[in-house]
């Protein structure tokens, strides 16, 4: 991403490059923003360039943290940037940089991210149910949990439609808390959702802040005849089997 002639080599040949690299150590972007930027805004730019050298689209993953967060209503795909903390800098920088150099840009902003492969929050909320008695979790930021292949699926459905360039939103519909989350895994887990219980964000202070409202919505891709994601609870019950391995 760095390297400029390495993202050239890596485009070669290629119809649509999809950027899905990004410093996304949140905190520790906060006291490194340069080196952070270096990989989310010029690597960016980086591969737009490339992907423009070799006639291809380019896909550029971009995330809820480019908003305030203090929204009430679902962030439209146009509603203006604000990023509140220094990876939101970057990976807004990251979009700007993008459309900048490359016309034939999709920005696919996604958010709240759980997969079958690497860490995340179903996968360590389940394994602390199992060493744990209770857990503590925040109820004051709410967001959309999204499935990794619900994404990857939804990245192929814009390129396959041949959608404009522009943003776009790959996230699930409805919202919920990271408490609720929890709960929704201890369910899927097979045990008392009331052992995860509501605390505030003030008991887990962090470097970055986090926004405290990350509901984005989906008119763009309705506009095209592209069905959005589905219900976050619905595809969770879905992928849960294979997210959580049990
Ligand atoms: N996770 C979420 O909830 C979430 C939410 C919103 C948006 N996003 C966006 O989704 C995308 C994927 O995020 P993720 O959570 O899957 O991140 P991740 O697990 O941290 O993966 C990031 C990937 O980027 C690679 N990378 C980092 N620096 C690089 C560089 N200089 N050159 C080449 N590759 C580099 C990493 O490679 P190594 O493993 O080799 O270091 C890693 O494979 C990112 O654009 C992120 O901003 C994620």
């Amino acid at each position: 991403m760095r390297d400029a002639d390495a993202c050239r080599r890596a485009a070669e040949g290629v119809d649509v490059v999809v950027n899905c690299a990004a410093w996304t150590a949140v905190d520790d972007a906060e006291t490194a923003e340069p080196a952070a930027a270096q990989v989310n805004a010029t690597g960016a730019e980086h591969l737009a360039v490339a992907a423009r050298e070799a006639g291809a689209r380019l896909v550029q993953v971009s995330t809820d943290y480019v908003f305030d967060g203090r929204a009430t209503s679902p962030y439209a795909e146009d509603a203006p940037v604000a990023p509140q903390s220094a990876y939101g800098r970057t990976k807004a920088d990251g979009e700007r940089l993008a459309v900048g150099a490359h016309t034939d840009t999709l920005v696919v902003r996604t958010a709240w991210l759980y997969g079958a492969h690497g860490r995340c929050f179903p996968r360590t909320i389940a394994g602390a149910l199992d060493q744990r008695d209770t857990l503590d979790v925040v109820d004051d930021q709410v967001g959309q949990p999204t499935w990794t292949a619900d994404v990857a699926d939804l990245v192929l459905r814009l390129v396959a439609a041949d959608a404009p360039a522009g943003a776009y939103h790959a996230t699930s519909s409805g919202q919920v808390s990271w408490h609720g989350f929890a709960q929704a895994v201890a369910e899927e887990a097979g045990t008392d959702p009331a052992r995860v219980r509501p605390t505030t964000s003030a008991a887990f202070v962090r470097p970055a802040p986090r926004p405290a409202y990350s509901v984005l919505g989906h008119d763009a891709l309705r506009r095209l005849g592209i069905e959005p994601i589905g219900d976050w609870r619905e595809r969770f019950a879905v992928a849960a089997p294979s997210v959580l391995g049990r």
